[in-house]
């Protein structure tokens, strides 16, 4: 009894490095483990933390605390580029575990004074549209290398190389912050790089987002219009010495192949060997040293390659690549026995467009990456200072393009994956899939809306609805508490915050409810998920500020109205050129946020112990409630503009104040999806909400229909058109193939992928009942089409899982809680709830999901379009007989009709504007033996 294994996963703050975590920017780092099995009935009374510092003697802490997750630093704070080894047990009952296998943290130049080296720029080269510079230094070693780190940084892209090979394994380094205030610096261990003796470091510069182009205006060099380089290189050698060399004038600069560089338009490189190179001098240029930060979530590296699925030839004759996979990265292309100088140019896009390359969503990226050839035998091609959003390239240039000569390289921030879903129904499972590949290619660095065309910003509205769906799949609190900073950093002294973070657009629009809210929302999800106090501290008073702001453009009505809205972002029936003119009243969805955003400060201010605050904001929210209620929302429950986001926001986010309207809402909103025939209508504020809204007010089945809906517009639409990703617009491309005419028409935007949050919180059932997974709601909600779902999650506190199966008439619940978590089980069908404790846990039941029933005899219309079977054969009986068009255009002509008995139901179908539509005894004659008499 009382047996508990050592813990692992020994972790400092939200570093997921697999093996030590150099450069922390913390003195003091909080500690977290896995407790992987113990005993049932294990609880953890207390922990021993054991530090080694800097080789010395090691000390031994014991804490009386259950907590495992994020535990405070227990000894005194490290210094700038101290390393400690650490390890930890664990105790309950009187019994101690073994001792975790040890963690090295180190921490990086926590000071700005650690820093003797300056920026440099060439003085001549690596101008605004010339070749890339390489900034050069070479230098002497006295003794045997013990240890060497490189700090490094750079204004623009950078790539180091040491003797000749590569430092580190990242690409597009440092990253993208809102570089007027924080610019990341990365640590590297170069042990094993330097040498006794002679040395050369040299750094390659590449215009990235510094100086590139950002946006769709054209514009460069946002931030400063020179290239420019800080590293550091520390080497304690043999002798007990500390050599230190910075960037300084001694420097020299190069030019080197690339010969333009840009992430939206790419690469184009001159690979023959260079002979009587341009060098030229540096010198040093005044920059702020303050803004350097340490990273707090994984460099973004290349995380898988993939081969071509098919080479073929366009009807133009050109030779294009399939990937299989739309993704974000380049292509690595192998050529061989080409003349020196020979051309080759890769262009790249997601779709084909009447079998050529799509390129028009790309807008004005260019998306191109070419190459003048050395003339060797074999040449490996392929860009590292620019990406492309891409599933086809062409290849222009080589007589013949070899499959296995060509693979996509995937490149975006590293995140360690942390959710899993899967279910029997294989287009739902792509679906997740294609979720998964949008997280991976629009979290490159920065949360971004699209990652192909010429935009790739940090829209803070796509995050605010993906952030939980995010948190699921991607261990993303490094990330995203890094992107927070940045939108801290910029958001204005009234507290408005930009449309996008890092800001680099001129928009005056100062405040866009749903885009804005990212600033009191996304660290509130990060909360529930993480369980990191001290994260939701920092924003604090960043999230008050946005609601001060916002509170007070509502004035004492307390109604957020007027001025411009984003509103309900891309709502399916907004013309393809207006995506803001959306059903939902933007009055509606702004105070509905405004509501939202100060309840959420309120109960923030309640977790960070400041009574008083979150007693100001509930009142506030209160009041914004009540005056939602007063204005939007008649008695009966109706809301204003009596589309599904408006109820979808009110029940989610308890706008109704009683229940009869919670109930005439809930069912207003069903009616609603029933009437656009099970498909979406909702944009980028409803999209996220909806399927809460459904299920929480008793629509489990209405929820299920539109999940499951492949009718275009709906979540597996695209599925069904072969996409691998999720689209910007629910019909980005069209049902006859063709590409939608928006301006805005990208294949791989995460918002509308929200739902994915839905799948895992309540279909599967896997949902977050106190911060940090510390507590488990397990409620899943099975569906007659589907016999299995399953979702998987690593939380903080470690593995969890719950799957359900349905087979003969039987359902069987699996449910696994970690160590130092407990779990709310709520098995279907049974209608007392259980607590468990961590484990693996089994339940089998008589399957509450109730078999096909036929028709009742006093059905009314809703009734037929409730029973799938019969509704299926309605519509295809009124297709068929050319009453309607399509299933969309039935259930719109029965939306007056659903209290009427179904007896009306052809009549009403046939009731079509102007006069009665033909075909009508026809369909009489279809359905009579369906339909109840
Ligand atoms: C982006 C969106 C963004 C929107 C807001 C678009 O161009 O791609 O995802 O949220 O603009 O205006």
């Amino acid at each position: 009894m009382g047996h508990v294994a050592a813990p692992t996963d020994l972790r400092f703050e939200h570093r997921t490095d697999d093996g030590p975590v150099l450069g922390i920017g913390t003195a003091t780092p909080r500690l977290s483990w896995i407790i992987p099995a113990a005993d049932p009935g294990f609880i953890q009374e207390a922990y021993e933390v054991e530090l080694t510092r800097g080789g010395g003697a090691s000390e031994v802490v014991r804490v009386a605390s259950g907590e495992q997750v994020l535990v405070p630093w227990p000894a005194a704070p490290l210094t700038s580029r101290e390393s400690a080894w650490v390890r930890v047990r664990v105790c309950g009952a009187g019994r101690w575990s073994a001792w975790s296998d040890p963690a090295t943290v180190e921490a990086g130049l926590l000071r700005t004074g650690d820093w003797t080296a300056r920026f440099i720029s060439p003085r001549e080269l690596g101008k605004l549209g010339a070749p890339a510079p390489v900034l050069r230094s070479t230098f002497d070693l006295p003794a045997a290398v013990v240890t060497a780190r490189l700090y490094a940084t750079a204004h623009g892209l950078y790539e180091a190389t040491l003797n000749g090979c590569r430092v580190g394994d990242q690409v597009l380094a440092p990253g993208w912050t809102s570089y007027a205030h924080r610019l990341r610096y990365q640590t590297y261990d170069v042990t094993a790089l330097v040498r006794e003796g002679g040395n050369v470091l040299e750094v390659l510069l590449g215009n990235g987002w510094y100086r590139g182009r950002l946006g769709w205006d054209g514009r460069h060099a946002h931030y400063g219009d020179r290239l420019a380089l800080l590293a550091q290189l520390e080497v304690t050698t043999s002798d007990g010495r500390v050599i230190r060399l910075g960037t300084d004038t001694a420097w020299t600069a190069g030019e080197s192949g690339v010969l333009a560089d840009d992430l939206y338009d790419g690469q184009r490189t001159d690979l023959r060997p260079r002979s009587g190179d341009r060098t030229g001098a540096v010198e040093v240029v005044e920059a702020d040293l303050a803004r350097l930060v340490a990273p707090d979530g994984p460099p973004v590296r290349v995380t898988q390659t993939l081969p071509a699925t098919a080479v073929f030839s366009s009807p133009s004759g050109a030779t294009l690549v399939d990937f299989g996979q739309n993704l974000v990265g380049w292509v690595r292309l192998r050529a061989r026995d080409q003349a020196p100088g020979h051309e080759v140019v890769v262009r790249h896009a997601e779709v084909l467009e009447h079998g050529e390359l799509g390129v028009r969503p790309l807008r004005t990226a260019k998306a191109t990456d070419s190459y003048l050839l050395a003339g060797a035998p074999l040449e490996v091609l392929e860009p590292s200072l620019t990406f492309h959003g891409f599933r086809y390239a062409e290849v222009g240039g080589l007589p013949e393009v070899r499959a296995e000569d060509v693979e996509a390289v995937v490149v975006g921030s590293d995140l360690r994956r942390t959710g899993w879903f899967s279910s029997s129904d294989p287009q739902l499972d792509r679906f997740h899939e294609n979720v998964v590949w949008g997280m991976r290619g629009n979290f490159i660095d920065v949360p971004t809306d699209c990652p192909q065309r010429d935009e790739r910003l940090g829209w803070t509205g796509d995050l605010q609805v993906f952030a939980p769906t995010a948190g699921f799949l991607f261990d993303s609190a490094g990330f995203l508490s890094s992107w927070l900073a940045d939108l801290v950093a910029e958001q204005r002294p009234n507290g408005s915050v930009p449309l996008v973070v890092p800001n680099v657009i001129d928009s005056p629009l100062s405040a866009a409810a749903a885009w804005g809210d990212a600033a009191t929302l996304v660290p509130w999800v990060l909360y529930q998920r993480t369980g990191d106090v001290g994260l939701l501290a920092r924003q604090l008073p960043s999230m008050r500020a946005w609601v001060d702001y916002i509170a007070g453009l509502a004035g004492v009505d307390r109604l957020w109205t007027g001025g411009f809205q984003l509103g309900d972002w891309l709502d399916p029936t907004a013309p393809h050129d207006a995506p803001f003119e959306a059903q939902a009243d933007p009055d509606v969805v702004a105070t509905a946020y405004l509501a939202r955003s100060a309840e959420v400060v309120g109960l923030a201010a309640a977790v960070a112990g400041d009574a008083d605050v979150a007693e100001k904001y509930a009142r506030l929210a209160g009041e914004v409630r009540d005056a939602f209620a007063r204005e939007f929302v008649t008695p009966g429950g109706r809301v204003l503009s009596d589309a599904p986001t408006v109820y979808a926001l009110a029940l989610a986010w308890a706008l109704l104040p009683t229940d009869d309207q919670r109930h005439h809402a809930g069912d207003r909103l069903a009616d609603l999806v029933r009437a656009s025939g099970f498909r979406i209508s909702t944009g980028f504020v409803g999209t996220p909400l909806i399927m809460d809204a459904l299920t929480g007010s008793g629509h489990l089945e209405v929820a299920h229909r539109l999940m499951l809906q492949t009718g275009c517009p709906s979540w597996l639409y695209a599925v069904t058109m072969g996409a691998t990703t999720v689209w910007e617009r629910w019909d980005a491309m069209l049902p006859d193939g063709s590409i939608n005419p928006g301006q805005m028409t990208s294949f791989n935007h995460y918002a509308l992928g929200a739902v994915a949050d839905w799948l895992h919180r309540t279909f599967a059932g896997l949902a977050p009942a106190a911060p940090g997974y510390r507590e488990l709601l397990v409620r899943p909600a099975p569906v007659r089409s589907l016999t299995s779902a399953s979702a998987r999650h690593r939380t903080p506190y470690g593995d969890t899982e719950v799957a359900w199966q349905r087979s003969e008439g039987r359902l069987r619940l699996r449910v696994v809680v970690p160590v130092g978590a407990v779990a709310t089980v709520h098995v279907p069908g049974r209608p007392e709830p259980v607590r468990v404790g961590h484990g693996s846990h089994t339940w089998q039941t008589v399957d509450p999901v109730e078999a096909d029933r036929p028709l009742r005899a006093e059905a009314t219309v809703r009734d037929v379009l409730d029973h799938e079977v019969t509704w299926r054969q309605v519509v295809a009986a009124a297709t068929e007989t050319g009453v309607v068009g399509d299933e969309a255009e039935a259930a719109a002509r029965l939306q007056p009709f659903l209290d009427a008995p179904s007896s009306r139901l052809v009549d009403a179908l046939a009731l079509a504007p102007p006069g009665f539509a033909k075909g009508r005894r026809a369909l009489h004659a279809r359905l009579d033996h369906l339909l109840p008499p």
